[in-house]
């Protein structure tokens, strides 16, 4: 897919908020910090539309991006932040929840994982609730740059071990230092808008 022109669409909490049904759907979730909105800029060739920060929490609401008319992005508030409250954590569960069984126009989710880290608690419990709502469950490993090479193939098979994935579940390595897997993602959405 050539990208032309992407822009903010809007920001939500709750359903009422959500833009109206729009063109197919991609969700990005994952731990505060995993380089989520990094991800979504990198892919749309774009320096800032979503708001980086190197300090966790950065996106606290649903965030929806506007791809040239032809999909939508949504940039999801990241969890695993450890400064929030429990009654904070419980209110991004029904966010999320939310979100996620109710968009209709949501063709997949994406979760992105820290390729140089074991997946925590809340990487596998939110993998298996993807796939409990019928989503595949890509997996986007992050921060690529950050490991040699040889490094690079072991983590990924542990974090594949880790998250119970099978063989035929994709999990695409990425870098936004070097753009390393922009294409790869990239061919990843373009199949699922072809099925
Ligand atoms: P929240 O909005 O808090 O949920 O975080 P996020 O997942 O959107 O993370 P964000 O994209 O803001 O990135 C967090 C930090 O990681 C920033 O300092 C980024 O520059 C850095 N980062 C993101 N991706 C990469 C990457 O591929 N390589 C390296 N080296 N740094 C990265
Ligand atoms: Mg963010």
């Amino acid at each position: 897919m050539k990208i032309g022109n992407s822009s903010f669409i809007t920001s939500a909490v709750k359903y009422e908020q959500y833009p109206e049904i729009i063109p197919p759907e991609f969700a990005f979730v994952g731990r505060s910090n995993v380089g989520k909105s990094t991800l979504l800029n990198m892919l749309i060739n774009r320096k800032s539309l979503a708001k980086t920060s190197s300090r966790p929490g950065k996106t606290q609401l649903i965030n929806f991006f506007n791809i040239d008319d032809k999909i939508t992005f949504v940039d999801l508030p990241g969890y695993g932040y450890a400064k929030v409250s429990k009654a904070q954590k419980a209110t991004w569960g029904t966010i999320i929840e939310t979100y996620l069984t109710k968009r209709e126009n949501l063709l997949e989710v994406f979760q992105l994982v820290d390729l140089r880290h074991k997946p925590t608690k809340e990487d596998k419990e939110m993998y298996n609730w993807i796939k409990e709502y019928g989503f595949n469950g890509i997996i986007i490993g992050t921060k690529a740059d950050k490991l040699s090479k040889g490094q690079l193939s072991k983590n990924v098979f542990m974090i594949k071990k880790e998250l119970g994935m099978s063989k035929e579940d994709v999990l695409v390595p990425v870098s936004a230092m070097n753009r390393a897997g922009k294409y790869d993602v990239w061919e990843v959405i373009n199949e699922i808008l072809e099925v």
